[in-house]
């Protein structure tokens, strides 16, 4: 995974990235990976940013399983990330449940024989004061965000050493970084902190198996989550206020993410790991106004 021809791969990548965020304003281009002969896990695979990045992975060359709850958005994803069917096998279950994991694991060992990468990226959001968050909900973020995350990372690692290694990327989330009055999220919050946590602790235990893990902290992205407790018109209206939030000026998109996600789970990472990096327009790196 590593060697003089990575580092100079390295270097041609990152040329190509300046290249291209110089020449375009948008993220209409794509900067291709090579993932041939990589068996991949995305939870969350069947919207928003996991689609994205698991569209990407199969595009690369790999082969991909995607989880999820809803059986029928799962199987309309796989047949956009791949007509053919040959390169995706969908999974639908409870994250929250470590039954999901092992099943998307023995799914994709029995179908593309093993695993290379996890996206561990399954999650929910859904802002709401503190005083007024109920013990249920509170459940719902710890169970699907951290329990979710620690027991599908748990699974992939163990398919992964017997393959000598992997890589897992997960997404965290700028609240857990920086709390945001016009969004209270704190169980929310707390779980992603515990998924920064995690990365590191996993980090130090894998880093002798080969295997590495990094995760994302994204900062407002414009994806289907935002539909799951605000109306069509409500996210229209809400969400163009938050593009001056971030010091790049506007709001992200599923492949701002999915960028820094293959980054980290490609070889061009190889010495990278334990790292959380916001994915933000700019965040974290201080108030702008
Ligand atoms: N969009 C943002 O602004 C933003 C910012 C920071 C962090 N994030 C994080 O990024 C990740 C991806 O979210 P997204 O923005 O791409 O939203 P999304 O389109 O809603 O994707 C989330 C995915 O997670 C799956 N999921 C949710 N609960 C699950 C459960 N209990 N078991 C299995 N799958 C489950 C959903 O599929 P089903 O509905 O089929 O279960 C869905 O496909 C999440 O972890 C989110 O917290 C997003």
């Amino acid at each position: 995974m590593s060697g003089i021809d990575d580092v100079h791969g390295t270097s041609i990548a990152v040329g190509v990235i300046l290249f291209h965020s110089f020449e375009e304003s948008n993220m209409n281009h794509s900067f291709s990976f090579d993932f041939t002969s990589r068996v991949a896990i995305v939870t969350g695979g069947g919207s928003g940013i996991g689609k994205e990045v698991a569209a990407r992975l199969v595009k690369g060359g790999a082969r991909v399983v995607i989880g999820g709850r809803d059986e029928a958005k799962l199987r309309e994803a796989a047949a956009q990330i791949d007509a053919s069917g040959a390169n995706v096998r969908i999974h639908a279950g409870d994250i929250a449940l470590p039954a999901t994991a092992t099943a998307l694991v023995d799914l994709a060992t029995e179908a593309f024989g093993g695993v290379d990468i996890l996206i561990n990226n399954a999650g929910i959001f859904r802002p709401k004061a503190f005083l007024d968050v109920t013990e249920t909900e509170y459940d719902g973020f710890l169970d699907t965000i951290l329990k979710g995350k620690f027991f599908m990372a748990q699974a992939a690692a163990k398919a992964m050493l017997k393959r000598g290694g992997g890589a897992i990327v997960q997404t965290g989330s700028l609240w857990a970084l920086q709390a945001i009055g016009a969004t209270p999220s704190a169980a929310y919050s707390a779980a992603n902190a515990g998924v920064h946590a995690l990365t590191r602790n996993l980090a130090i235990e894998l880093a002798s198996s080969n295997i590495r893990i990094n995760t994302v902290a994204p900062g407002v992205v414009e994806t289907p989550v935002y539909r799951t407790f605000m109306t069509e018109e409500e996210v229209s209206r809400t969400l163009p206020g938050f593009n001056a939030f971030h010091p790049l000026g506007r709001n992200g998109q599923p492949a701002d993410v999915a960028e820094a996600m293959l980054f980290l789970a490609s070889p061009h990472a190889s010495w990278i790991t334990g790292t959380v990096l916001p994915v933000d327009g700019g965040v974290m790196a201080g108030r702008h106004a």
